[in-house]
Formats: C-alpha cells, sequence, structure tokens
C-alpha cells in the first residue's frame, strides 16, 4: 500500500488505523476502542485498556526468547568506556530498582524526578517507575537548580533520582550539590532521595534523606509490572512555554507506545534487532521517544552515548560509533553535523571507519539547512531526512515515510505530514492559506495517539497555549509553508521560543531573569543567527537612571544570572546595554525587527515604530558586539 493511502486511511478510520497499530503490543486489557471524545477538547486515546510500558519495552522481549539480545549500549568516549546490558539484564535492573521506589511507598500515579546524565541507569530508571506505574520526570542535566527546583514544586514527586555528576567534555559537572541547592528553593520536598554514585566524583548523602543506588536495592523483592490504563501519563517532559514557567506535557502511556511502535519501521525503517541511534540526550523528547522507549519497544537495540559529536576526542566520533556498533539508522540533531563539518569539513575522517551497517540519517529539533544536509549526503551516501516534531506531540508530525515507501527528497522540507496529523496552514483569521504561502502551522483536532492530552495540573493553560489561537486546532507555535504536494516547510518560530544547538529556549524566562537585575530597567532578549548552534540569545539592556556602574560589569552579572538561574544549557552569553528600545506606538518591543538587522536580513521600518533613531542605536550597538556576523 502506498503512503498516501495509509496516510488517507488514518484520517477516515483512525479508529480502525491505530486499533490496528495497538496489536503489535501486549496489553493486560487489550483496548475495544480508541479515541475517547466525551472530554473534548482533552482527548483520550485506549482510556479503557490496560497495559504495562516496561513489560513492552523489556520483559515481553526476554519472554519471547530475546532475553540475551542487547538492549542498550553504553558508549562513553568521555569515560573511555563501552558498556552493554541485554535485555534479560535490563528487566533484572528495572524490577530490582522498581521493588526499591515501591518499598519505600512509592506506587501507580505517584511521580518521580529523575536527574541523570547519559548513563543506562537513567534508562533504568526511567523504566523502573513505567513498571511500577510510577510517572516519572526526567530533567536534563544542563538545568541549572533553580530549574530543577520549578519542576519539583510543578511535579510534587514522592522520590528524587540522582546521578553524583555527569560528564562534559570540559568539566565534571556535580549534580548532587544542584539537587541539594534545588531541594532549599523548592516548597516541595521528596520523601527520599536515590543517588547513583559514579567513580569520577561520588557525591555526601544527605543522611535521613538520601540513599545509595545499590544499597537501596539490598535484598529488595523485585517488582513486578502493574496494570496502568492506557490513557494513565507515563511521564512529565517540561519545556520551554513563552514565560518563566515550564509547561509540564503530559504522555500517555499507551497511545506513546502504539505510535512510537509504528515509527519504528514505518519512518526509521528498522527491524528488531537493528541497532538505532539516537544522538540526544534523555533530558530531551527525542531522548525519552528514540533513546529509550521507541527502540526498546520494537526490540532494537539502543545506543546511550555520553559524549559530544566533537572533543571526545575529535569529530570522527560518530563514524566511530556507527561502525563499532552497527548503527542501522542514525538520529540527530543539524547543529550536530553543522560541529562536525566545521571541524572536519573534508570528512578527512570518516574513510578509517566502515559505514557500510548506515542506511538513513534523520535530522530534527531545528530547521536543517541545506548546506548542512548536502555535506551529510555526499559524505554519508545515504538519504538525509528531516522530519518536524516537537516535545508535546513526542514524535514526527511532518517526515519521511522511509520503511514504508521511499518518497521523493526534497531539500529543505521536513517531509509530509505523518498518519493521524492534518497540518494546516492557518493566517490570523484562522483561514487557510492558499499553497505555498506562508502561516500558522497547525493541526486539526483530535491529535493522533501519544501526544500531549493536557498540560500537567494545568488544563486551562494547556487551552490557553495551545488550542485558543485557532478553533478546533492545536497551534503548533511553528510557522511555515505546504507546497503543492503536501510537504512542509518549517522556517520559524511564531513565539518567544528560541532553538540552541536543538534545545528550546524561552526568551521570554530570560527577560524575566535580567529584570531581576537591580541596574536593569527595561530589557529584551532576541535569537540571532549563529553559524553552529542555529540561533543564540541575544540581551539588550536599558539601564536605570543614575547607573553609574560600569556597563561590563553589569553585562557580566546578567550573563551569570541567566547562566546560574536557567543553566549553562541557555548559552546566554552576550548583551549590550543601549538607552531604549525600539517600540511600537502602543509600547511593543520590536524584536523581529531587532533580529533582522542582527542577522543583516532585509528589513523594513515597521510604520508604528514610535521613534525610528532607535533602531540606528541598536544596528550600532550589534555592530560592536560583530553583527551581522560576517
Ligand atoms: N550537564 C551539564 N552541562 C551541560 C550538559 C549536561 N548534560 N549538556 C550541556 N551542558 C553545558 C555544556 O557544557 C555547555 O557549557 P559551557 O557553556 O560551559 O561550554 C553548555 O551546556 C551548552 O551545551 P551544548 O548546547 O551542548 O553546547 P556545546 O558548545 O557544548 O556543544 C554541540 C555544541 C553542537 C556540539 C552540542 O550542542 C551538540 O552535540 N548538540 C547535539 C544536538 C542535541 O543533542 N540536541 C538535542 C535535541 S535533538
Ligand atoms: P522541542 O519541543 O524541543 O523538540 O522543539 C520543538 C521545536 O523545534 C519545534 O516547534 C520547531 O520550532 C523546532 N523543530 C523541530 N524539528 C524541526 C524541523 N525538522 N525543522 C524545523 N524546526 C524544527
Amino acid at each position: 500500500m502506498s503512503f498516501r493511502a495509509v496516510y488517507e486511511e488514518a484520517m477516515q478510520n483512525p479508529e480502525d488505523f491505530w486499533l490496528g497499530a495497538a496489536e503489535a503490543l501486549d496489553w493486560i486489557r487489550a483496548p475495544t476502542a480508541a479515541l475517547d471524545r466525551s472530554r473534548a477538547p482533552f482527548y483520550a486515546w485506549f482510556g479503557n485498556s490496560e497495559i504495562n510500558g516496561c513489560y513492552n519495552c523489556v520483559d515481553r522481549h526476554v519472554e519471547n526468547g530475546h532475553g540475551n539480545r542487547v538492549a542498550i549500549i553504553h558508549d562513553s568516549p568521555v569515560t573511555g568506556s563501552v558498556t552493554k546490558l541485554t535485555f534479560r539484564e535490563l528487566q533484572q535492573a528495572t524490577a530490582r530498582l522498581g521493588g526499591a521506589l515501591r518499598a519505600r511507598g512509592v506506587g501507580k500515579g505517584d511521580r518521580v524526578v529523575i536527574y541523570m546524565p547519559m548513563i543506562p541507569e537513567a534508562l533504568v530508571a526511567m523504566l523502573a517507575c513505567a513498571r511500577i506505574g510510577a510517572i516519572h520526570s526526567v530533567v536534563f542535566g544542563g538545568f541549572a537548580a533553580e530549574e530543577l527546583a520549578a519542576r519539583i514544586d510543578d511535579a510534587t514527586p514522592k522520590a528524587v533520582i540522582a546521578g553524583s555528576c555527569g560528564i562534559e567534555p570540559s568539566r565534571v559537572v556535580a549534580y548532587k550539590p544542584l539537587l541539594d541547592s534545588a531541594l532549599k528553593y523548592s516548597a516541595h520536598r521528596p520523601e527520599f532521595c536515590i543517588i547513583f554514585q559514579r567513580d569520577v566524583l561520588r557525591a555526601e548523602l544527605v543522611s535521613g534523606r538520601d540513599v545509595d543506588w545499590n544499597e537501596c536495592q539490598a535484598g529488595i523483592e523485585p517488582a513486578d509490572c502493574v496494570a496502568v490504563r492506557g490513557s494513565d501519563p507515563a511521564y512529565i517532559l517540561y519545556t520551554s512555554g513563552t514565560t518563566g514557567k515550564p509547561k509540564g506535557v503530559v504522555r500517555p502511556t499507551a497511545g506513546h507506545l502504539v505510535a512510537l511502535n509504528w515509527t519504528m519501521k514505518n519512518i526509521y525503517d528498522v527491524d528488531p534487532g537493528d541497532v538505532f541511534w539516537a544522538a540526544s540526550d534523555v533530558g530531551w523528547v527525542v531522548g525519552h521517544s528514540y533513546i529509550v522507549y521507541a527502540p526498546l519497544v520494537h526490540g532494537n537495540t539502543t545506543i546511550v552515548f555520553e559524549g559530544k559529536p566533537v572533543g571526545t576526542p575529535d569529530a570522527g566520533t560518530f563514524w566511530r560509533v556507527i561502525s563499532e556498533h552497527g548503527v542501522k539508522s542514525l538520529f540527530t540533531a543539524p547543529t550536530a553535523f553543522r560541529a562536525i563539518k566545521r571541524a572536519d569539513p573534508d570528512a578527512a575522517l570518516i574513510p578509517g571507519f566502515d559505514l557500510s551497517c548506515l542506511e538513513a540519517l534523520f535530522l530534527a529539533g531545528e530547521r536543517s539547512d541545506p548546506d548542512t544536509v548536502e555535506w551529510a549526503r555526499t559524505h554519508l551516501q545515504v538519504p538525509v531526512l528531516d522530519h518536524w516534531w516537537q516535545t508535546e506531540t513526542g514524535y514526527t508530525i511532518a517526515g519521511y515515510p522511509w520503511g514504508k515507501e521511499k518518497i521523493p527528497v526534497k531539500l529543505g522540507s521536513a517531509g509530509v505530514p505523518m498518519p493521524g496529523f492534518d497540518v494546516r496552514i492557518l493566517d490570523d483569521e484562522c483561514d487557510e492559506v492558499p499553497r505555498g504561502e506562508l502561516g500558522s502551522i497547525a493541526v486539526r483536532l483530535p491529535l493522533p495517539p501519544g501526544c500531549l492530552p493536557t498540560l500537567w495540573n494545568a488544563d486551562e493553560r494547556y487551552r490557553d497555549a495551545y488550542l485558543s489561537k485557532f478553533e478546533g486546532y492545536y497551534d503548533t507555535g511553528d510557522a511555515g509553508i505546504q507546497d503543492e504536494d503536501g510537504y512542509c516547510y518549517v522556517m520559524a518560530r511564531t513565539d518567544d521560543v528560541i532553538n540552541v544547538a536543538g534545545h528550546r529556549l524561552s526568551t521570554g524566562q530570560m527577560e524575566e531573569i535580567l529584570s531581576d537585575h537591580p541596574d536593569v530597567a527595561e530589557c529584551a532578549v532576541i535569537g540571532v543567527h549563529d553559524q553552529l548552534k542555529g540561533q543564540l540569545p541575544l540581551g539588550f539592556l536599558c539601564l536605570n537612571v543614575g547607573c553609574e556602574r560600569p556597563e561590563d560589569e553589569i553585562v557580566g552579572e546578567c550573563v551569570a544570572a541567566v547562566r546560574g538561574r536557567i543553566g549553562p544549557v541557555a548559552a546566554f552569553k552576550q548583551a549590550a546595554v543601549v538607552d531604549r528600545l525600539p517600540k511600537t506606538r502602543s509600547g511593543k518591543i520590536l524584536r523581529s525587527t531587532m533580529v533582522k538587522i542582527a542577522d543583516g536580513q532585509e528589513w523594513k521600518m515597521p510604520a508604528t515604530i514610535e521613534d525610528p533613531a532607535v533602531l540606528d542605536e541598536i544596528a550600532t550597538a550589534l555592530t560592536r558586539l560583530g553583527y551581522p556576523a560576517q
């Protein structure tokens, strides 16, 4: 059947389509209906079923005779080690940790925050939660204590599971002090913390609160997989919105497993037993879906890579990992390839490796620039396939159905809508724009299985953020074009979200932090184009009248404040002090015009500008900072 026919079938008869896809999973009580619309716009998929996520990702493979198949390869150039875990070992590890959590009172529906580096124990912790029906919430290691605290306060976990440290190429990041400090900020107190000690930096445990990973599992009765309702949350993953308060995206258990399992063959074209590598981090949605749940539910071997595309030790690391482990399908962000291309423009490091196992490269997380795509295609000699998705959906909205039909690849396009995603390009009046014209990208409700049914404890915020702008649609927050053949081109965000090295960050949140500085009267943060990271945040500060402190000192404090409060991942390193910000007569800061000036794009003087001279001042400040970049 052609992909077009599959897509139409999913649109015409979503119930049958998704119930069919659900047959690939093992159910405790199989669903008899797929979609419950009774609480629309809060839709529930597979609500009348019972299932266990860990069972489907781990135990069933053991029971089906694949216990000795490698489930996880931990390849860690930062520690110089490669370790492997079979499905049987993973089953035992999740049962032990699940047992330890259960013995301390964690059960169905309880939340567990996980703050761990890229080690197999992070996956064990996630799956152990799934095993006992607890809801995990993984926090990326590059976030600061305050961000961790915000998530702890929102998710109110019974337990936290943390690693003692993470290892960045330039330094060892002590996670435990960050956790201790987060628990000082947070109003909510978890009952206990489980700490996984890494030899490179062991942490001091707080007596009465912290327990050692190994000790708490000693002599514990292993936990079995419990039944959860299909629509029960599997996890909460926080993502940036327009304000400082992150949005807790809820992932429903069954829909997520059904959809992810479908994507492994149909999009990524891998079969059970193949090695799949998503070079991302378990702290992001790509990690949740394609390091953990999708490859494991589908019976693939997943790679947990603790390193960077360059510098660990060089730009040949990806090629080593691919050839050493026989990777069939690689998924990463374009920024990783830009980093490799910059370090080794002629791909001189490739010939030392046999990459014949690699069949396709998938890119997502940010717009794939044609230069990078071409470079990868030329040097890897495999199809390079962009695809577009978000934390909220958990998998591809538009992409290339490579395992179903090898449709023509259009450079610059993220591909065509995937089953269940009825993508429309709308104007501000909620009317569809003609094909080929730019507009807001929206998806007609209901969204397919696995997408967020709401935000954690925030139904109203869910409505406001996603459903209020276009009646009957989910607003993706992205702007783009759909061409005559249905291919989507995702061009920009329509909100204050920027994308730095594939990481989603809120400029609004950075502005809130800068405004807290006692000498800052007003500020703006914009995302400017960066050759490597796609975008970088750049601040503009207006100081209080009469402030006589050196500007450099204030800028330094602001940079430190953003790093200290959001974390190094924010990559906020530059700000300019200016007298005024360019505004419309109604007081709106003209951020998009500032971006155009910084990026050296053509721009028009906005008709509504209050004082055109301010833009000259901004241009001068940008020139001082080296923008537009040459
Ligand atoms: N724990 C602690 N700190 C972390 C961290 C973690 N897990 N991950 C990143 N950081 C820190 C880095 O050390 C860096 O700190 P610095 O400012 O002191 O140098 C900062 O956060 C920014 O990190 P990163 O975005 O990784 O930038 P980089 O300059 O270290 O590396 C790339 C640039 C392109 C190589 C890197 O971003 C990369 O590999 N990207 C791959 C894409 C990806 O994983 N995308 C995720 C979504 S698919
Ligand atoms: P995140 O939720 O962190 O995965 O970020 C999602 C956002 O990243 C999307 O809303 C887009 O703005 C951007 N994005 C992800 N994939 C792509 C892509 N293939 N092309 C363009 N933008 C993308």
